[in-house]
C-alpha cells in the first residue's frame, strides 16, 4: 500500500465512524436569536466564548494524544474530534454573521464577531474538509519521517567521504517527491475556504492576526536591516566549509549547498583562544533538559510573575520518549480551560534548547497572564509576540553576567569572549530569522496561487538562493518538491513570519527595556554594551510584560506595542547594535581571508523533467555519486507502528 493510501484509509475509517455516529453537537446551542441587537450579540459571544473553549479543549486534548503517541488509534481519534469541532464552528459562523456588526458601536463586539466569522479550512464543507485533512496529513507524515530518520553524525572519515555521505543523506530524506499534486490540492482547497470567509486570498487569512496591509513590505525592510550581518555569517561559514571539504564544496562568492548549512564546522567558536563550548559547560554543570527549562522560569519568577506551576511540568514532555513516536515540533499549548497548559519538545542538552525553552515557557506564562480574556482573544493573539518575548527572555539568559552566575561562562569580559558568545547567539536568532523569512515568502506565494505547481520547486530554490545564499547541491526536477522537507512549511495554521518578526521584536524590546532599566546607554554603547544587559530582577520589565501579555488578541499589536514601548513600528537597528562587535570581527575576518561577502547566480537546475534527472542519476551512479533512495513507505510504517526518537539539536 502506498503511504498516502494508508493515511487515506485511516481517514476514511475515521469519517465512516463519524458519519455512523452523527451527533449534532451544535443543536443545543446557541439560544435562538430573533433580533440582532448589540445586547444580544454580547450575550451570544459570552456563550460562544465558553462553548468554543470547551470544544477546542477537547480537540487540543486529542491532538496532544496523537502528537505525543502517534498511532492509528490516536490519529483516528484526533480526526474524529477535529471534524466534530469543525462542524460546530461552521454552525456558529452561520450565527455570527447574522449580527450586523458594521452597525454596532462597541468595538470589542465588532472585533469578536469578525474573528468568529473567519474559520480557514475547518469552514469548508465536510467532504472537502476531509480531503484537505488528507492532503495535510500526507505532507505532515512525510515531514515527520524526514526528522525521525535523520542521519547520524559522521566522524573520523575523510572529508571527501564525509561530503558524499552527507549528500547521500540529504537525498535520501527528500520527501517531496510526488507531493507536488498533493500540495496543489491543498492550495486549491485553502482558496475555497478563503472565499467562504470572504477573503480574496487565503494568504490574507494566514496573515490576519497581523492586521497590517503592507506587512510584506515591512518584513522585507526588517530582513534588509539584518541581511548585512547574515551575509557576513554566511561568507564566514562558507570559508570554513571550504577549508575542510575542499575548494568546490562552497565556492568563494558562491552558495552554500543545502546539505551543509547546519554543518558543525560552522558552529565552532570563531576565536578558539577563548572557547565557549556551551553544550560542554551545560554538561559540566549537570544541566539536564528540565534544568534548562528552569532558567526562563527563573527569569519570570525574578520579576515576581507567576512562573510555570508544577502541574504544568508534570504534564509536559521535554524529551522524546524512546518507547513512543511523537512529533518533535516544539509546542506550548494553552488548553483554554484556565488550568491546563503543557509544553512539548524533543529537547537535548544544548543552547538550542535554551532558546526554545525561553519561547515555550513564555507561551505558558502568556497563556496564564491572558486567562481572563475571552477565548477568542486567547487564540488570535499575534503568535509572533510569544516568539518576541521568548527571545527577549533568552537574551538575558545568555548575557555574560547571568551565564557566569550559572557557572556557564569562565573568564572576564573580553572582545574575544564577546565574539564567541555573539556568534552563538546570532546562529540561534539571526540565522533562523532570515531562513524562515525565505521559507515563509515561498509559502505565501505558493498558497496565493502566484506560482504554478510546475514552478513550485524552482520558486523555492530561487527564494533560498536570493535570500539565504543556499542552493540545491544537485540538479533537481520540478517533481522533487523540496519544500516539503521544511518543518512548519505546510502547516496551514502556522503564522508566517513568526520567527522573523519575533526575533526583530526581541532585540528591539531588549534595547528599550535596557534603556529604561539604566543598563544600556545609547549615547555611550561601549560603556554598557547592549549584549551585556541582563533584565532579571527588573521591576520595569515585569510591569511591561504583564501589560503586554494580558491584552491577548483583544487589541491590534501595533496598539499594544505603542502602549508599552512607545512605537508602532518594528525596527531592526537594535539587532545591528547588539551584534556590532561580532559584525566587526566577521568583516575583518572576511577581508583578511579574501572571502567575498555576496553570492552570484546559481548554475544548478531546479525544474528538469523527471526523465532527465533519471539520466543524470544513472550517470552519477556510474561515477560513484550517490543515487536517491526513497524510504517513505518504510517511514510511514515506522511512524504509525514503530518507535523512533530524535532530538532538536542537530549535532
Ligand atoms: C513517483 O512517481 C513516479 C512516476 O509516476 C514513480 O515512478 C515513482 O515510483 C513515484 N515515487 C514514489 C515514492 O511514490
Ligand atoms: C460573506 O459575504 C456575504 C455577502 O455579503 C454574506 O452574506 C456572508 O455572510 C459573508 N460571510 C462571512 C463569513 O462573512
Ligand atoms: C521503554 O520500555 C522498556 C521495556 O518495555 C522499559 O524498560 C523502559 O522503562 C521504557 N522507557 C520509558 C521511558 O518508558
Ligand atoms: C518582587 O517583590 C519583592 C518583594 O515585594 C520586591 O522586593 C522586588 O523588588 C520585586 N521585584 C520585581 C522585579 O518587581
Amino acid at each position: 500500500m502506498q503511504p498516502s493510501d494508508l493515511v487515506v484509509a485511516v481517514l476514511a475509517l475515521a469519517l465512516v465512524a463519524l458519519l455512523l455516529k452523527q451527533t449534532d453537537a451544535a443543536s443545543a446551542f446557541p439560544p435562538e436569536v430573533k433580533t440582532y441587537t448589540e445586547k444580544e450579540a454580547r450575550k451570544f459571544l459570552k456563550n460562544l466564548n465558553l462553548e468554543w473553549a470547551k470544544k477546542t479543549n477537547a480537540y487540543y486534548l486529542a491532538k496532544w494524544d496523537y502528537e505525543t503517541d502517534i498511532s492509528r488509534r490516536t490519529l483516528g481519534q484526533e480526526l474524529k474530534v477535529s471534524f466534530e469541532v469543525a462542524k460546530f464552528q461552521k454552525q456558529q459562523r452561520k450565527e455570527a454573521v447574522k449580527y450586523p456588526r458594521e452597525k454596532f458601536a462597541d468595538k470589542d463586539i465588532k472585533r469578536q464577531l469578525g474573528m468568529y466569522s473567519k474559520l480557514g479550512a475547518p469552514g469548508l464543507p465536510d467532504d472537502k474538509y476531509v480531503t484537505f485533512q488528507n492532503a495535510a496529513s500526507d505532507l505532515a507524515v512525510a515531514r515527520r519521517c524526514n526528522r525521525d530518520f535523520a542521519c547520524k553524525p559522521y566522524e573520523g572519515k575523510q572529508p571527501d567521504d564525509e561530503y558524499r555521505e552527507k549528500l547521500h543523506c540529504w537525498l535520501r530524506f527528500r520527501y517531496g517527491k510526488n507531493s507536488t499534486d498533493t500540495f496543489h490540492q491543498l492550495v486549491e482547497l485553502a482558496q475555497q475556504a478563503a472565499s467562504l470567509d470572504n477573503y480574496t486570498d487565503f494568504t490574507r487569512y494566514m496573515l490576519r492576526n497581523y492586521e497590517q496591509d503592507d506587512l510584506l513590505d515591512k518584513m522585507k525592510l526588517l530582513v534588509d536591516g539584518v541581511h548585512p550581518l547574515y551575509k557576513q555569517l554566511t561568507a564566514y561559514c562558507r570559508h570554513r566549509l571550504r577549508q575542510h571539504y575542499g575548494p568546490n564544496s562552497a565556492p568563494n562568492g558562491g552558495f552554500i549547498p543545502d546539505h551543509l548549512i547546519d554543518d558543525p564546522l560552522c558552529k565552532t567558536d570563531p576565536v578558539p583562544r577563548k572557547p565557549l563550548d556551551f553544550p560542554g559547560a551545560l554538561r559540566a554543570k549537570g544541566f539536564t533538559v528540565r534544568k534548562i527549562f528552569f532558567l526562563p522560569d527563573e527569569f519570570y519568577r525574578s520579576l515576581n510573575m507567576t512562573g510555570v506551576p508544577d502541574a504544568v511540568w508534570d504534564k509536559s514532555i521535554l524529551e522524546s520518549d524512546a518507547n513512543k513516536t511523537m512529533s518533535c515540533k516544539p509546542v506550548a499549548q494553552d488548553f483554554l480551560d484556565n488550568k491546563d497548559y503543557r509544553i512539548r519538545v524533543c529537547g537535548t542538552v544544548c543552547e538550542k534548547t535554551l532558546f526554545a525553552a525561553s519561547s515555550l515557557v513564555t507561551g505558558v506564562v502568556y497563556g496564564m497572564e491572558m486567562r481572563s480574556q475571552p477565548s477568542v482573544y486567547r487564540q488570535t493573539m499575534n503568535d509572533a509576540f510569544v516568539e518576541g518575548i521568548g527571545g527577549l527572555v533568552a537574551l538575558s539568559l545568555v548575557s555574560p553576567n547571568f551565564l557566569r552566575y550559572q557557572g556557564l561562562l569562565a573568564g572576564d569580559d573580553s572582545v574575544e569572549m564577546d565574539v564567541n558568545l555573539l556568534y552563538m547567539i546570532a546562529r540561534n536568532t539571526i540565522l533562523p530569522a532570515v531562513r524562515r523569512y525565505a521559507q515563509d515568502r515561498w509559502r505565501l506565494e505558493a498558497m496565493s496561487r502566484a506560482v504554478a505547481p510546475r514552478d513550485y520547486n524552482c520558486k523555492y530554490w530561487d527564494m533560498r538562493q536570493e535570500i539565504e545564499g543556499v542552493e540545491q547541491p544537485l540538479d533537481r526536477s520540478w517533481r522533487d518538491f523540496d519544500a516539503a522537507n521544511l518543518d512548519l512549511l505546510m502547516d496551514p495554521v502556522g503564522t508566517p513570519f513568526k520567527t522573523t518578526f519575533g526575533t526583530i521584536l526581541a532585540f528591539q524590546m531588549h534595547r528599550q527595556l535596557c534603556i529604561m532599566a539604566g543598563l544600556f546607554d545609547a549615547e555611550d554603547p561601549t560603556r554598557l554594551p547592549l549584549h551585556r544587559c541582563n533584565l532579571l530582577n527588573q521591576p520595569v520589565v515585569s510591569n511591561l510584560l504583564k501589560k503586554m501579555m494580558q491584552v491577548g488578541g483583544s487589541k491590534p499589536w501595533q496598539e499594544v506595542l505603542e502602549q508599552t514601548i512607545g512605537t508602532k513600528e518594528l525596527d531592526p537597528s537594535a539587532a545591528t547594535t547588539y551584534f556590532q562587535p561580532l559584525h566587526k570581527f566577521l568583516e575583518d575576518h572576511n577581508v583578511r581571508t579574501g572571502e567575498i561577502v555576496a553570492w552570484g547566480k546559481s548554475q544548478k537546475e531546479c525544474g528538469l523533467p523527471r526523465y532527465k534527472l533519471m539520466e543524470k542519476d544513472a550517470d552519477g551512479a556510474a561515477r560513484g555519486v550517490p543515487v536517491p533512495t526513497l524510504c517513505l513507505q518504510q517511514c510511514v510504517e515506522e511512524v504509525v507502528h514503530g518507535k523512533v526518537d530524535s532530538g532538536i539539536c542537530s549535532t
